[in-house]
Protein backbone atom coordinates (compact mmCIF):
# COMPACT_ATOMS: atom_id res chain seq x y z
CA UNK A 1 0.00 0.00 0.00
CA UNK A 2 1.11 3.54 -1.03
CA UNK A 3 1.07 7.02 1.12
CA UNK A 4 -1.92 8.21 1.37
CA UNK A 5 -2.46 11.78 1.73
CA UNK A 6 -4.81 13.18 4.81
CA UNK A 7 -4.26 16.68 3.26
CA UNK A 8 -1.53 19.04 1.86
CA UNK A 9 1.55 18.29 3.43
CA UNK A 10 0.32 15.67 5.61
CA UNK A 11 0.22 11.93 4.74
CA UNK A 12 -0.19 8.52 6.22
CA UNK A 13 2.81 6.33 6.05
CA UNK A 14 2.02 3.63 7.89
CA UNK A 15 1.06 -0.22 7.58
CA UNK A 16 -2.01 -2.04 7.87
CA UNK A 17 -1.57 -5.80 9.47
CA UNK A 18 -4.54 -7.92 8.07
CA UNK A 19 -2.93 -11.15 9.55
CA UNK A 20 -1.79 -10.21 12.69
CA UNK A 21 -4.38 -12.41 14.83
CA UNK A 22 -2.60 -11.30 18.53
CA UNK A 23 -1.19 -8.85 20.29
CA UNK A 24 0.91 -8.97 23.39
CA UNK A 25 0.60 -12.73 22.79
CA UNK A 26 -2.68 -12.42 24.76
CA UNK A 27 -5.20 -10.15 23.13
CA UNK A 28 -7.18 -11.69 20.28
CA UNK A 29 -7.19 -9.48 16.67
CA UNK A 30 -10.15 -10.75 14.47
CA UNK A 31 -9.70 -7.86 12.90
CA UNK A 32 -6.28 -7.00 12.75
CA UNK A 33 -4.83 -4.02 13.43
CA UNK A 34 -3.23 -1.24 11.65
CA UNK A 35 0.31 0.97 12.51
CA UNK A 36 -0.33 4.56 12.03
CA UNK A 37 2.51 6.61 11.00
CA UNK A 38 2.19 10.28 9.90
CA UNK A 39 4.52 12.74 7.95
CA UNK A 40 3.73 16.10 8.34
CA UNK A 41 5.71 18.24 5.84
CA UNK A 42 6.07 22.15 7.04
CA UNK A 43 7.80 24.98 5.04
CA UNK A 44 11.43 24.48 6.68
CA UNK A 45 11.09 21.21 8.37
CA UNK A 46 9.59 17.43 7.98
CA UNK A 47 8.13 15.56 11.08
CA UNK A 48 7.22 11.66 11.07
CA UNK A 49 5.32 10.53 14.01
CA UNK A 50 5.80 7.23 15.21
CA UNK A 51 7.12 4.29 13.19
CA UNK A 52 5.39 1.07 12.97
CA UNK A 53 6.06 -2.32 14.39
CA UNK A 54 8.99 -3.71 13.25
CA UNK A 55 7.87 -6.45 11.45
CA UNK A 56 6.77 -3.97 9.13
CA UNK A 57 9.23 -1.72 9.14
CA UNK A 58 10.57 -2.62 5.36
CA UNK A 59 6.61 -0.85 4.52
CA UNK A 60 7.69 2.40 6.41
CA UNK A 61 11.14 2.66 5.25
CA UNK A 62 9.77 1.73 1.24
CA UNK A 63 7.13 5.01 2.21
CA UNK A 64 9.56 6.88 3.13
CA UNK A 65 11.86 6.26 -0.26
CA UNK A 66 11.49 9.45 -1.74
CA UNK A 67 11.85 11.52 1.39
CA UNK A 68 14.89 13.78 0.95
CA UNK A 69 15.39 14.71 5.21
CA UNK A 70 13.21 13.82 8.43
CA UNK A 71 14.36 16.60 10.98
CA UNK A 72 11.85 15.20 13.84
CA UNK A 73 10.82 11.69 14.33
CA UNK A 74 8.28 11.78 17.30
CA UNK A 75 7.45 8.82 19.56
CA UNK A 76 4.60 9.03 21.23
CA UNK A 77 4.66 5.76 23.19
CA UNK A 78 7.58 3.59 23.90
CA UNK A 79 5.87 0.43 22.80
CA UNK A 80 7.29 -1.54 20.26
CA UNK A 81 4.63 -1.44 17.67
CA UNK A 82 5.19 2.22 17.51
CA UNK A 83 8.62 2.73 18.02
CA UNK A 84 10.11 -0.60 16.86
CA UNK A 85 11.10 0.56 13.70
CA UNK A 86 12.79 3.70 15.10
CA UNK A 87 16.01 2.25 15.12
CA UNK A 88 15.95 1.50 10.80
CA UNK A 89 14.78 4.99 10.31
CA UNK A 90 17.23 6.83 12.34
CA UNK A 91 19.69 5.13 10.45
CA UNK A 92 18.12 6.25 7.48
CA UNK A 93 18.32 9.37 8.74
CA UNK A 94 20.62 9.83 10.83
CA UNK A 95 20.46 13.71 11.87
CA UNK A 96 16.81 13.17 13.12
CA UNK A 97 15.61 13.84 16.77
CA UNK A 98 13.90 11.50 18.21
CA UNK A 99 10.94 13.87 20.23
CA UNK A 100 9.50 12.14 23.13
CA UNK A 101 8.85 12.64 26.91
CA UNK A 102 11.70 12.53 28.68
CA UNK A 103 10.16 9.68 30.74
CA UNK A 104 9.76 8.18 27.10
CA UNK A 105 13.90 8.82 26.34
CA UNK A 106 14.90 6.40 29.00
CA UNK A 107 12.35 3.83 28.43
CA UNK A 108 13.39 3.67 24.68
CA UNK A 109 16.53 3.72 25.20
CA UNK A 110 16.38 -0.23 27.63
CA UNK A 111 14.49 -1.25 24.97
CA UNK A 112 16.42 -0.90 22.03
CA UNK A 113 19.71 1.09 21.31
CA UNK A 114 19.34 4.24 20.19
CA UNK A 115 22.23 6.81 20.69
CA UNK A 116 20.99 9.62 23.36
CA UNK A 117 22.48 12.42 21.49
CA UNK A 118 19.14 11.49 19.25
CA UNK A 119 16.41 12.49 21.63
CA UNK A 120 15.31 15.86 22.33
CA UNK A 121 12.92 15.35 24.98
CA UNK A 122 9.58 17.60 25.70
CA UNK A 123 8.07 18.68 28.61
CA UNK A 124 4.54 19.22 28.91
CA UNK A 125 3.23 21.83 26.07
CA UNK A 126 6.15 22.47 23.96
CA UNK A 127 6.23 23.15 20.64
CA UNK A 128 8.16 22.69 17.59
CA UNK A 129 7.93 24.39 14.47
CA UNK A 130 8.11 23.02 11.32
CA UNK A 131 7.40 26.22 9.04
CA UNK A 132 4.11 27.81 8.93
CA UNK A 133 2.96 24.26 11.13
CA UNK A 134 3.56 23.83 14.87
CA UNK A 135 3.26 20.68 16.36
CA UNK A 136 2.69 20.94 20.47
CA UNK A 137 3.02 18.35 22.65
CA UNK A 138 1.05 17.26 25.54
CA UNK A 139 2.14 14.70 28.00
CA UNK A 140 -0.88 12.32 28.02
CA UNK A 141 0.71 9.82 30.73
CA UNK A 142 -1.07 5.95 31.05
CA UNK A 143 -2.51 6.32 27.54
CA UNK A 144 -1.18 3.19 27.49
CA UNK A 145 2.43 3.47 29.32
CA UNK A 146 3.13 5.98 31.83
CA UNK A 147 5.32 7.93 29.25
CA UNK A 148 2.65 8.67 26.26
CA UNK A 149 2.12 11.77 25.10
CA UNK A 150 0.24 13.43 21.67
CA UNK A 151 0.99 15.82 19.08
CA UNK A 152 -1.52 18.76 18.11
CA UNK A 153 -0.97 20.28 14.81
CA UNK A 154 -2.35 23.67 15.83
CA UNK A 155 -2.71 25.45 11.94
CA UNK A 156 -4.76 22.25 11.09
CA UNK A 157 -6.20 21.08 14.67
CA UNK A 158 -5.02 17.36 13.97
CA UNK A 159 -4.27 15.69 17.06
CA UNK A 160 -2.41 12.62 16.89
CA UNK A 161 -3.15 10.35 19.87
CA UNK A 162 -1.24 6.94 19.31
CA UNK A 163 -2.76 4.91 20.99
CA UNK A 164 -5.90 7.09 22.47
CA UNK A 165 -9.06 6.80 20.82
CA UNK A 166 -6.93 3.74 18.72
CA UNK A 167 -8.82 0.35 17.57
CA UNK A 168 -7.35 -2.87 16.28
CA UNK A 169 -9.10 -2.88 12.87
CA UNK A 170 -7.30 -3.59 9.78
CA UNK A 171 -8.93 -1.66 7.18
CA UNK A 172 -8.96 -0.28 3.72
CA UNK A 173 -10.42 2.78 4.64
CA UNK A 174 -8.14 5.52 6.02
CA UNK A 175 -11.20 7.20 7.52
CA UNK A 176 -14.15 5.93 9.65
CA UNK A 177 -16.85 5.00 7.08
CA UNK A 178 -18.81 2.04 8.54
CA UNK A 179 -19.45 4.03 12.49
CA UNK A 180 -20.93 0.79 14.31
CA UNK A 181 -17.74 -1.59 13.02
CA UNK A 182 -15.41 0.97 14.62
CA UNK A 183 -17.32 1.49 17.69
CA UNK A 184 -17.29 -1.93 18.73
CA UNK A 185 -13.59 -2.42 17.65
CA UNK A 186 -12.93 1.19 19.53
CA UNK A 187 -14.98 -0.26 22.52
CA UNK A 188 -12.77 -3.16 22.60
CA UNK A 189 -9.47 -1.64 22.60
CA UNK A 190 -10.38 0.50 25.65
CA UNK A 191 -11.65 -2.32 27.27
CA UNK A 192 -8.77 -4.26 26.32
CA UNK A 193 -5.66 -0.86 26.85
CA UNK A 194 -7.48 1.49 28.21
CA UNK A 195 -10.01 0.35 31.57
CA UNK A 196 -7.23 -0.29 33.99
CA UNK A 197 -6.61 3.19 33.76
CA UNK A 198 -10.31 4.56 33.68
CA UNK A 199 -9.10 7.58 35.98
CA UNK A 200 -6.14 8.62 33.92
CA UNK A 201 -7.68 8.37 30.72
CA UNK A 202 -10.99 10.67 32.09
CA UNK A 203 -8.08 13.04 33.76
CA UNK A 204 -6.69 13.42 30.16
CA UNK A 205 -9.74 13.75 27.89
CA UNK A 206 -10.23 16.73 30.33
CA UNK A 207 -7.24 17.93 29.69
CA UNK A 208 -7.53 17.60 25.69
CA UNK A 209 -11.16 19.10 25.89
CA UNK A 210 -10.26 23.00 25.11
CA UNK A 211 -8.16 21.94 21.98
CA UNK A 212 -10.10 22.89 18.67
CA UNK A 213 -10.34 19.46 16.79
CA UNK A 214 -10.97 19.21 13.44
CA UNK A 215 -9.66 15.50 13.52
CA UNK A 216 -8.36 12.80 15.40
CA UNK A 217 -5.60 10.51 13.98
CA UNK A 218 -4.96 7.54 16.28
CA UNK A 219 -2.11 4.70 15.50
CA UNK A 220 -4.29 1.75 15.28
CA UNK A 221 -7.41 2.13 13.02
CA UNK A 222 -9.47 4.58 10.99
CA UNK A 223 -8.99 8.22 11.75
CA UNK A 224 -11.88 10.29 12.97
CA UNK A 225 -12.49 13.17 10.88
CA UNK A 226 -15.56 13.97 13.20
CA UNK A 227 -13.56 13.58 16.65
CA UNK A 228 -17.01 13.69 18.36
CA UNK A 229 -17.46 10.56 17.17
CA UNK A 230 -15.31 8.83 19.49
CA UNK A 231 -14.95 11.89 21.84
CA UNK A 232 -18.48 10.72 23.15
CA UNK A 233 -17.73 7.42 22.98
CA UNK A 234 -14.76 7.87 25.41
CA UNK A 235 -17.25 9.77 27.81
CA UNK A 236 -19.74 7.19 28.15
CA UNK A 237 -16.89 4.63 28.24
CA UNK A 238 -14.78 6.31 31.54
CA UNK A 239 -17.95 6.61 33.02
CA UNK A 240 -18.29 3.42 33.84
CA UNK A 241 -21.97 4.10 34.14
CA UNK A 242 -23.42 -0.24 34.37
CA UNK A 243 -26.10 -1.23 32.50
CA UNK A 244 -28.28 -4.07 33.87
CA UNK A 245 -26.40 -6.89 32.23
CA UNK A 246 -24.58 -9.48 33.84
CA UNK A 247 -21.67 -10.85 32.52
CA UNK A 248 -21.43 -14.57 33.21
CA UNK A 249 -17.93 -16.27 31.91
CA UNK A 250 -18.34 -19.75 32.91
CA UNK A 251 -16.71 -23.47 32.93
CA UNK A 252 -18.15 -26.71 33.56
CA UNK A 253 -16.31 -30.15 33.31
CA UNK A 254 -19.56 -32.16 34.22
CA UNK A 255 -22.55 -30.38 33.78
CA UNK A 256 -23.51 -29.42 36.98
CA UNK A 257 -21.68 -25.60 37.12
CA UNK A 258 -23.52 -25.70 33.70
CA UNK A 259 -26.75 -26.44 34.53
CA UNK A 260 -26.44 -23.77 37.32
CA UNK A 261 -25.29 -20.82 34.63
CA UNK A 262 -28.24 -22.11 32.47
CA UNK A 263 -30.74 -21.95 35.26
CA UNK A 264 -29.33 -18.96 36.13
CA UNK A 265 -29.15 -17.10 32.91
CA UNK A 266 -33.30 -17.84 32.43
CA UNK A 267 -33.74 -16.69 35.26
CA UNK A 268 -32.37 -13.42 34.95
CA UNK A 269 -33.94 -13.41 31.36
CA UNK A 270 -37.28 -13.94 33.40
CA UNK A 271 -36.57 -10.98 35.60
CA UNK A 272 -35.76 -8.56 32.45
CA UNK A 273 -31.99 -8.59 33.16
CA UNK A 274 -29.88 -8.95 30.33
CA UNK A 275 -26.91 -11.54 30.33
CA UNK A 276 -23.78 -12.38 28.45
CA UNK A 277 -22.73 -15.68 29.60
CA UNK A 278 -19.49 -16.52 27.88
CA UNK A 279 -18.43 -20.33 28.28
CA UNK A 280 -14.72 -20.10 29.15
CA UNK A 281 -13.03 -23.00 27.08
CA UNK A 282 -13.55 -20.87 23.93
CA UNK A 283 -14.13 -17.37 24.76
CA UNK A 284 -12.97 -14.55 22.96
CA UNK A 285 -11.66 -12.96 25.92
CA UNK A 286 -11.43 -9.52 23.87
CA UNK A 287 -14.82 -9.56 23.73
CA UNK A 288 -15.52 -10.75 27.12
CA UNK A 289 -13.60 -7.74 28.19
CA UNK A 290 -15.64 -5.20 26.17
CA UNK A 291 -18.46 -6.54 27.91
CA UNK A 292 -16.90 -5.94 31.78
CA UNK A 293 -17.05 -2.19 30.44
CA UNK A 294 -20.53 -1.39 31.58
CA UNK A 295 -21.37 -4.42 33.04
CA UNK A 296 -23.82 -4.10 36.10
CA UNK A 297 -23.12 -7.49 37.87
CA UNK A 298 -20.42 -10.21 37.31
CA UNK A 299 -21.03 -13.74 38.34
CA UNK A 300 -18.28 -16.15 37.81
CA UNK A 301 -18.93 -19.97 37.25
CA UNK A 302 -16.89 -22.87 38.36
CA UNK A 303 -16.46 -26.44 39.39
CA UNK A 304 -14.03 -27.42 42.22
CA UNK A 305 -10.79 -28.89 41.12
CA UNK A 306 -8.37 -30.09 43.19
CA UNK A 307 -9.79 -27.89 45.74
CA UNK A 308 -9.88 -25.01 44.11
CA UNK A 309 -11.73 -22.81 40.92
CA UNK A 310 -11.37 -24.31 37.48
CA UNK A 311 -7.64 -22.81 36.17
CA UNK A 312 -9.79 -21.01 33.40
CA UNK A 313 -11.73 -19.44 36.22
CA UNK A 314 -8.63 -18.38 37.86
CA UNK A 315 -7.48 -16.87 34.48
CA UNK A 316 -10.46 -14.96 33.93
CA UNK A 317 -10.54 -13.81 37.30
CA UNK A 318 -6.78 -12.90 37.24
CA UNK A 319 -7.69 -11.19 34.09
CA UNK A 320 -10.88 -9.27 35.08
CA UNK A 321 -8.96 -8.01 38.02
CA UNK A 322 -6.40 -6.92 36.31
CA UNK A 323 -8.57 -4.81 33.61
CA UNK A 324 -10.18 -3.19 36.70
CA UNK A 325 -13.73 -2.91 35.21
CA UNK A 326 -16.48 -1.47 37.89
CA UNK A 327 -19.50 -3.45 38.07
CA UNK A 328 -21.64 -2.65 40.79
CA UNK A 329 -22.49 -6.34 41.99
CA UNK A 330 -20.15 -9.48 41.88
CA UNK A 331 -20.88 -13.32 43.06
CA UNK A 332 -19.47 -16.89 42.12
CA UNK A 333 -21.52 -19.49 41.28
CA UNK A 334 -20.13 -23.59 40.95
CA UNK A 335 -20.26 -26.59 42.62
CA UNK A 336 -17.92 -29.29 44.35
CA UNK A 337 -17.37 -32.93 44.60
CA UNK A 338 -15.90 -33.42 48.46
CA UNK A 339 -14.87 -29.80 49.54
CA UNK A 340 -12.52 -26.97 48.66
CA UNK A 341 -12.09 -23.67 48.77
CA UNK A 342 -13.10 -22.08 45.49
CA UNK A 343 -14.89 -19.20 46.32
CA UNK A 344 -12.64 -17.72 49.35
CA UNK A 345 -9.68 -18.55 46.44
CA UNK A 346 -11.52 -16.77 43.76
CA UNK A 347 -13.03 -14.23 45.78
CA UNK A 348 -9.06 -13.45 46.74
CA UNK A 349 -8.24 -13.24 43.37
CA UNK A 350 -10.77 -10.09 42.52
CA UNK A 351 -9.40 -7.27 45.47
CA UNK A 352 -9.21 -5.22 43.11
CA UNK A 353 -12.81 -4.92 41.88
CA UNK A 354 -14.54 -2.87 44.34
CA UNK A 355 -17.89 -4.21 44.18
CA UNK A 356 -20.53 -5.38 46.14
CA UNK A 357 -19.99 -9.12 47.16
CA UNK A 358 -23.06 -11.32 46.15
CA UNK A 359 -24.27 -14.59 48.49
CA UNK A 360 -22.68 -17.12 46.36
CA UNK A 361 -24.09 -20.30 45.20
CA UNK A 362 -22.14 -23.31 45.73
CA UNK A 363 -23.44 -26.83 45.58
CA UNK A 364 -22.26 -30.24 46.27
CA UNK A 365 -22.10 -32.37 42.80
CA UNK A 366 -25.68 -31.76 40.56
CA UNK A 367 -27.80 -28.72 41.57
CA UNK A 368 -30.40 -29.99 43.33
CA UNK A 369 -34.13 -28.08 43.74
CA UNK A 370 -33.06 -26.03 46.79
CA UNK A 371 -30.02 -25.01 44.53
CA UNK A 372 -31.85 -23.90 41.77
CA UNK A 373 -33.75 -21.73 44.57
CA UNK A 374 -30.66 -19.97 45.72
CA UNK A 375 -29.87 -19.08 42.31
CA UNK A 376 -33.72 -17.96 41.52
CA UNK A 377 -33.07 -15.83 44.58
CA UNK A 378 -29.72 -14.58 43.10
CA UNK A 379 -31.61 -13.53 40.11
CA UNK A 380 -34.03 -12.04 42.32
CA UNK A 381 -31.34 -9.89 44.06
CA UNK A 382 -29.79 -8.62 40.81
CA UNK A 383 -32.86 -7.75 39.17
CA UNK A 384 -33.80 -5.67 42.44
CA UNK A 385 -30.52 -4.46 43.00
CA UNK A 386 -29.84 -3.30 39.03
CA UNK A 387 -34.10 -1.31 39.62
CA UNK A 388 -32.92 0.09 42.89
CA UNK A 389 -29.30 1.74 41.13
CA UNK A 390 -31.54 2.69 37.98
CA UNK A 391 -29.54 0.93 35.34
CA UNK A 392 -31.05 0.68 32.17
FE1 LIG B 1 -0.18 0.45 20.28
FE2 LIG B 1 0.61 0.57 23.64
O1 LIG B 1 0.91 0.28 21.83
Amino acid sequence: MKTRQIKDGIDWVGAVDWDRRLFDSLIPLPDGTSYNAYLVRGQDKTALLDSVDPDMAEELLAKLGGVSGIDYIVSHHAEQDHSGSLPMVLERFPSAQVVCTPKAKGMLMDLMSLPEESFLPVEDGESVSLGGRTLRFLHTPWVHWPETMVSYLEQDRILFSCDFFGSHLASADLFVTDRCRVYEAAKRYFAEIMMPFRGQIEKNLNKLSPLDLDMIAPSHGPLYPDPSFILDAYQEWVSGTPRNTVVLPHVSMHGSTKHMVDHLVASLVERGVSVEPFDLTGTDIGKLATTLVDAGTVVLGTPTIHAGPHPYAANCAFLANALRPRPAFLSIVGSYGWGGKTVQTLTGMLSNIKAEILDPVFCKGMPDKETLKALEGMADTIASKHREQGFS
